[in-house]
């Protein structure tokens, strides 16, 4: 059949980005314009300044994709969006910028679920193999996916409070570091010795759920005895310690889910899986297993819009469109 372009837009969070895939495998421009310098003093992201930078780099990112890509509108069989998960306020920028776009060169329209473009980052690499088992690790979700088909989402087992990443930036507030902390801690763990047993959340025997809450509860009271009793507390001690019991958890559930359901394939996304920690423990789990792993290259692990064009392109082969009334969907579910 013919091949596709489909342009795909995301801002579900601090990231503005555009990006231009063929067939939903090969991406032809990606560019990620990244808010975190803004954001940084202020120790997290702020909405109200994350809308308006996408506001303002939205046609910037646009022309560059186009400009990277050498392509025109006439190229293009389909506007791809994230629709929802994230800030409301950044979603509506990249969603009124898709259905303007949409109207004003008269092309179709798709919207995209945010975790399904991380999920489908992975298919820019290599073909799925069905069933797979997705592990999504991002600073607002930790979720286990089952798919056993294209755009067919079944979840598992997911956080019960803090996300793995939410978790990471919260022990680095904690040591003052600055944001996003999970690549802060990510680089002092690789200096540290795991010198502190911190709590590993297993819930239920047969659970694929998570839950960080307690360990972040327990490493701020550990950093809190010691400051109060003056003794020595390392930072890398104390990262090592955290990391040790946040990728134990995520790579053993991910391990029994991956034999439990039988899946052909294995798949990580998400900003956290850009964590070596993470990546480190589930190559040497899954090394001498039968099921491939695969994660993507870093730049593909954190928030892009070729993720969302890949995702979109299969919705939009499938025959999925958005009417006029597309909104951004805060809560929207996989
Ligand atoms: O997927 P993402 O870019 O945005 C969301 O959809 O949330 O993920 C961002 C999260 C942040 O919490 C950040 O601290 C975390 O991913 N992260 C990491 C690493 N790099 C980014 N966490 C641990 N180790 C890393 N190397
Ligand atoms: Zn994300």
């Amino acid at each position: 059949s013919k091949d596709n372009y489909i342009l795909g837009i995301e801002t579900s969070c601090d990231e503005t980005a555009v990006a231009i895939v063929k067939n939903g495998k090969k991406i032809i421009s990606n560019v990620v314009s990244s808010q975190i310098e803004s954001h940084k003093r202020f120790g997290g992201v702020v909405p109200e300044i994350a809308s308006r930078h996408h506001v303002e780099q939205m046609t910037f990112v646009l022309e560059e994709a186009f400009d990277q890509a050498k392509l025109t509108w006439d190229d293009i069989d389909a506007i791809a969006v994230t629709e929802g998960p994230g800030l409301v306020g950044a979603l509506l920028v990249g969603v009124n910028t898709a259905k303007a776009l949409a109207f004003a060169k008269q092309k179709p329209l798709v919207g995209v679920h945010h975790i399904a473009g991380h999920i489908y980052a992975n298919r820019l690499d290599e073909e799925f193999q069905f069933p797979l088992l997705a592990l999504i690790v991002s600073g607002g979700h930790t979720e286990l996916v089952l798919m056993k088909e294209h755009g067919i989402y079944e979840v598992i087992g997911e956080t019960r409070d803090d996300a793995a990443g939410e978790a990471y930036d919260k022990v680095a507030r904690m040591l003052n570091l600055p944001y996003p902390g999970g690549p802060q801690i990510d680089r002092l763990a690789a200096i540290g010795q795991e010198t502190i047993s911190f709590p590993r959340a297993w819930l239920e025997v047969d659970s694929f759920d998570f839950s960080f809450s307690g360990l972040k509860s327990s490493v701020i009271n550990k950093i809190h005895n010691a400051k109060q009793r003056g003794g020595e507390l390392k930072e890398e001690d104390i990262a090592a310690s955290f990391q040790a019991s946040v990728v134990e958890v995520l790579t053993e559930k991910t391990w029994k889910a991956a034999n439990k359901y039988n899946v052909k394939q294995v798949i990580v996304a998400g900003g956290v899986a850009a964590n070596s920690g993470l990546r480190k423990a589930l190559d040497k789990k899954f090394e001498d297993s039968n099921i491939p792993l695969l994660i993507p290259p870093l730049k593909l692990c954190t928030d892009n819009a070729a993720m969302i064009a890949a995702a979109g392109s299969i919705a939009f082969e499938a025959g999925k469109r958005s009417e006029w009334d597309l909104n951004a969907n805060p809560s929207l579910t996989l």
